[in-house]
C-alpha cells in the first residue's frame, strides 16, 4: 500500500513537474531550429509512399508513415496522398525526396512505374507550394545509395522493388541518374523486366532469384565495383547463397535515411 501511494505520489509529482516546466511552443520551435534542420524524407514507391523526420544529425525522429501509392498513381493523385501524410509528420525545416524516375533540377523526366503525365512535371515546384520549405529532388535509388555506401572506391546500388533502381558511386561521387534498369538484359528483356516486382510475381521466387544471380554475375565485370548494394522490399526475398562476397543487404529503411545527404 505504501509503495503504491509513493509511486502514485512521485507519477503525480513529475506530472506536475512536466506542466509547469512545459515551455512555450515558440520557445520549443525556436530552440528546435538553433539546434539545425530537420529534413522530411519522402520516398516515392510504384507500390508505396512512405516518409519520416530526420534530426540534423539523419536519425529519424518519428516512426516511419506509409501509404499505399494512389492508381492511377498521376501528379495530382500523388501530391493529394503525399500532403495528408504529410499532415501526420512532426515539424521539419526542408523536405528530400526519392522519386522513381530520372529527375533534373526537381523536375520529373521519366516515371516508368507511375502516370506517363509525371514526364515534365515539376515536382520540387509541386512540394515547395505545399509545404513552403526548400525542396529537392532525386531519383530513389540515389537517394537509397546514398544512406547506403562507405563512399570508397566503385560503389553499386540495386534497389528491388517495384522496379530496378540502380546507383553509381565513385569514391562517394554520384553519377546520377543511371537507369540500368531499362538496359537490355537477356531473351530481349531488360534487367527490371527480369527482376522487378512483376517478374517476381509473375515466375516466382526461385526463378526471381536465378534472375537476381544472373544479373550480379553479369553486372561485376561491367562496374568491378568494391561493394554491391541490394537494397528495396524485395531485397529480403534472396538468400545468403544468391550473394558474392562483396555484396550486402541494406535496410529498406536506407531510402529515406539518405535523404540527409541531398542537403550536403
Ligand atoms: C526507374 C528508376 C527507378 C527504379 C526504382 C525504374 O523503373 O527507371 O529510375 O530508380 O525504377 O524505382
Amino acid at each position: 500500500m505504501a509503495k503504491k501511494a509513493a509511486k502514485r505520489a512521485s507519477g503525480d509529482r513529475r506530472t506536475a513537474g512536466r506542466r509547469t516546466v512545459r515551455k512555450p511552443r515558440v520557445v520549443r520551435e525556436t530552440q528546435r531550429a538553433a539546434a539545425g534542420p530537420r529534413t522530411l524524407a519522402i520516398d516515392i514507391g510504384g507500390t508505396g509512399l512512405k516518409m519520416l523526420v530526420l534530426d540534423p544529425h539523419g536519425k529519424p525522429v518519428n516512426e516511419r508513415g506509409r501509404i499505399a501509392t494512389p492508381q492511377p498513381a498521376t501528379p495530382a493523385s500523388v501530391l493529394r496522398a503525399l500532403k495528408t501524410l504529410i499532415a501526420t509528420q512532426p515539424p521539419f525545416d526542408r523536405v528530400s525526396v526519392g522519386f522513381p524516375g530520372v529527375v533534373h533540377d526537381g523536375v520529373v523526366k521519366t516515371a516508368p512505374n507511375l502516370a506517363s503525365s509525371w514526364q515534365g512535371h515539376d515536382l520540387a515546384q509541386a512540394l515547395r507550394t505545399a509545404t513552403r520549405k526548400p525542396v529537392r529532388v532525386c531519383n530513389d535509388a540515389d537517394v537509397q545509395g546514398l544512406g547506403d555506401i562507405d563512399g570508397k572506391g566503385v560503389e553499386l546500388v540495386l534497389t528491388l522493388g517495384t522496379g530496378l533502381g540502380s546507383a553509381l558511386f565513385v569514391d562517394g561521387r554520384l553519377v546520377p541518374n543511371l537507369e540500368l534498369g531499362h538496359h537490355p538484359f537477356r531473351h530481349g528483356k531488360t534487367y527490371e523486366e527480369l527482376v522487378g516486382k512483376a517478374a517476381l510475381e509473375k515466375s516466382g521466387k526461385k526463378r526471381w532469384r536465378k534472375h537476381v544471380r544472373e544479373a550480379l554475375a553479369q553486372l561485376d565485370p561491367i562496374f568491378n565495383y568494391r561493394t554491391i548494394y541490394l537494397g528495396g522490399g524485395n531485397a529480403k526475398l534472396l538468400k545468403p547463397s544468391d550473394l558474392p562476397k562483396n555484396a550486402r543487404i541494406t535496410s529498406n529503411e536506407a531510402g529515406l535515411l539518405g535523404g540527409i545527404a541531398l542537403w550536403r
